[in-house]
């Protein structure tokens, strides 16, 4: 190992360190905080579905209450299965437009409207309308990352654990398929079904940071770990991976696979749950930063570090942000999300029944 390599895996956090990084309250202002949220949910009859890429206390808090952390597609069809009138959804902008399209009835809150994706930033939706209209012959597939608008635009709306699923049974039917807007999950699935995909160019910001090169050293430096790769990453690091999958089936392979050590080529929210469900194993974060670049692991969305205990309380008492999608576009968005929840609901089944998907 030369020293630079060296010096750089001196400098590894350790995966305590990235939890204790998230921004600190002090315990009693927690307590308070938590205190008053757990009243003000029973109270309004309101239910909390969070990421696995938000503040551990928003973790906690949803499974503490009955609510959920999971990845895009459960917080979906969570959201819409249950009983409560209200919403509360800590995530991005995309994730609170995707559970009000779903549930129009309910009340649907975000603690922050501000928190966006780039990725759905990257696709608006004139640009987008153009690029269809320019191949009519397509069947439109986009990423549940976009807002309502390219949805309603949309033949089908697809997230990452069941994007791949999705795309191959579109193309068993023949079809040809115009994909929008992450070009690094497109190419990935492109390879593994062979289908013919034209993709829009997006990227996740987050995602796209992570390093090849650095992550080959640190795989020597670690030669029995698995690495474990979210495929809106470069398709270069899917290529090193154990297991492409969604947040899910990330946290899935730590608890299943017989490694100690793993490389996490995802948001560094993800290691709360990881740690939770496997404490024995070691986790790494996947480099962010090249030999010697001055941030060598910073991968945090920027917008879903923006949901907190505080601004949840806030939304609660006041009602504000509440997420509002026009009926139209609403109701065209939903017949391209909901093949996607029928499709996930039928492919459960079959799971069930051991029948080949
Ligand atoms: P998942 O559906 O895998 O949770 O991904 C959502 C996301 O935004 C990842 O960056
Ligand atoms: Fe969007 Fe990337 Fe943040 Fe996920 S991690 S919400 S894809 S910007």
């Amino acid at each position: 190992m030369d020293k630079q390599a060296m010096q750089w895996q001196n400098n590894l956090p350790k995966t305590i360190d990235i939890i204790n990084a998230i921004p600190k309250i002090s315990d009693t202002e927690k307590k308070h905080l938590l205190v008053k949220i757990k009243q003000e949910l029973k109270k309004q009859d309101a239910v909390l579905v969070a990421h696995y890429y938000t503040a551990k206390d928003l973790q906690q808090l949803a499974d503490d209450t009955g609510g959920c952390v999971s990845d895009s597609l459960e917080m979906a069809r969570f959201g819409k299965q249950h009983s409560a009138t209200t919403l509360i959804v800590a995530g991005v902008r995309f994730m609170g437009e995707t559970a009000k399209i779903l549930s129009p009835e309910k009340r649907v809150l975000m603690p922050t409207l501000e928190a966006e994706c780039s990725l759905d930033l990257g696709c608006n939706m004139e640009d987008f309308s153009t690029f269809c209209a320019q191949h009519p012959d397509r069947t439109v597939v986009v990423y549940a990352n976009t807002s309502a608008k390219v949805k309603a635009r949309a033949d089908w709306v697809v997230t990452s654990g069941i994007a791949s699923k999705i795309v191959a049974h579109l193309a068993e039917r023949g079809e040809k398929i115009l994909w929008a807007p992450d070009k690094h999950l497109g190419a990935y699935i492109q390879k593994i079904t062979q289908a013919d995909m034209l993709l829009w160019d997006g990227s996740c910001v987050v995602h796209d940071e992570f390093k090849t090169q650095a992550l080959v050293t640190l795989r020597q430096q670690h030669p029995d770990a698995a690495i474990l790769v979210h495929p809106e990453s470069p398709y270069s690091l899917v290529e090193m991976a154990d297991v492409v999958g969604s947040t899910t089936q990330l946290i899935k392979a730590v608890q299943t696979l017989p490694n100690k050590t793993f490389i996490v080529a995802t948001d560094n929210g993800i290691f709360y749950k990881m740690q939770q469900i496997a404490p024995e194993k070691q986790l790494l974060e996947a480099p962010t930063g090249g030999i010697g670049g001055s941030c060598q692991m910073c991968a945090h969305c920027p917008w879903m570090a923006m949901n907190s205990l505080s601004n949840l309380l806030h939304v609660l008492e006041t009602g504000e942000n509440a997420i509002q999608v026009r009926e139209d576009v609403r109701k065209k968005a939903l017949v391209s999300t909901q093949r996607m929840i029928d499709f996930a609901n039928k492919l459960d089944i079959q799971v069930a029944g051991k029948s080949t998907v």
